[in-house]
């Protein structure tokens, strides 16, 4: 298997990371997974895009162009045959002797490699159950940030009680899963947390809302309570590895409803027509 390592396809075995890498260190730097189907990177620009505004937004400046990243993992997944998985692609600010500040003249360290998914058939057939947990992560949920200390802490929680996912509130509202987005199905209309700084704003999320609207279903991006949640109609998750399924703590039948279902046909017609060869 190749991986990525600054600008270079190299075996895995042969890529050694610094060990005052600052992302190793500090959590410091910003990453995208993204999904590979039929051999091609799903929605490839919109995570390119989201990866440069993160980093943007912690001061890594990228000295590579959109283009030229994209076109090293295009070259990846083709070198190492990937047809059905994903993609882990990470940034960080560089390295450097340990100290909390960065200073100047650092350069970023870019690291990508593939890997398998199984394809979530069975969760979004039969639904998966959720706990709920107090989002008591930072306030820039929108940068998609190494540090996951929080989510994953409560990721594990949730995979001890036997759920999926668990679901954050936070000041009594909901505002995402610890690795995907929550929409809330109440009288056919779909509600899910605005994209402000205290979600990051899922690129699936955006392609279903998009979806949604073409295809006329009623959605508002709008916070819901604790309450709202547990008394909905449907519930169900988004991201990039769990494309849309769940239903958690029995909401409505136990079992994905009708809108959820609308919606994954939706997005699974989405993601065939867009990874179709042209070739
Ligand atoms: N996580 N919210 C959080 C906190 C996430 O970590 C993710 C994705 C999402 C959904 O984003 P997208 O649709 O762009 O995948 C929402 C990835 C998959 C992960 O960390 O593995």
């Amino acid at each position: 298997m190749k991986v990525l390592f600054n600008g270079r396809l190299i075996e895995r075995s042969e890529c050694a990371v610094d060990i005052e890498d600052r992302g190793y260190q500090f959590g410091d730097g910003v990453y995208e997974v993204i999904r590979i189907y039929n051999g091609i990177l799903f929605t490839l620009d919109e995570h390119i895009a989201r990866l440069y505004k993160s980093a943007a937004e912690i001061g890594i400046d990228l000295s590579f162009s959109e283009a030229e990243l994209k076109s090293q993992l295009k070259e990846l997944v083709d070198i190492n045959q990937m047809r059905e998985g994903g993609l882990y692609l990470q940034v960080t600010r560089g390295k450097a002797p340990r100290k909390h500040q960065y200073g100047a003249g650092l350069t970023p360290q870019v690291t990508a490699y593939t890997f398998p998914i199984q394809k979530p058939e069975k969760e979004q057939q039969n639904g998966v159950s959720a706990i709920t947990a107090d989002d008591m992560r930072w306030l820039r949920c929108d940068i998609k940030s190494l540090n996951l200390l929080y989510n994953v802490m409560i990721k594990q929680k949730a995979h001890e009680a036997s759920s999926f996912e668990a679901i954050l509130i936070r000041d009594g509202l909901v505002t995402e899963g610890t690795s995907s987005n929550v929409y809330v199905v109440k009288q056919n209309a779909i509600y899910t947390h605005p994209a402000t700084t205290l979600i990051l704003n899922g690129i699936t999320r955006m392609k279903v809302l998009q979806l949604c609207e073409e295809n006329g279903l009623n959605y508002v991006e709008k916070a819901v309570t604790k309450d709202e949640l547990l008394n909905a109609d449907e519930v169900f998750i988004t991201s990039t590895t769990a494309e849309a399924s769940i239903d958690g703590q029995t909401i409505g039948s136990g079992a994905p409803g009708p809108l959820t279902k609308n919606v994954q046909t939706a997005l699974q017609n989405s993601i065939l027509s867009e990874t179709a060869k042209t070739v």
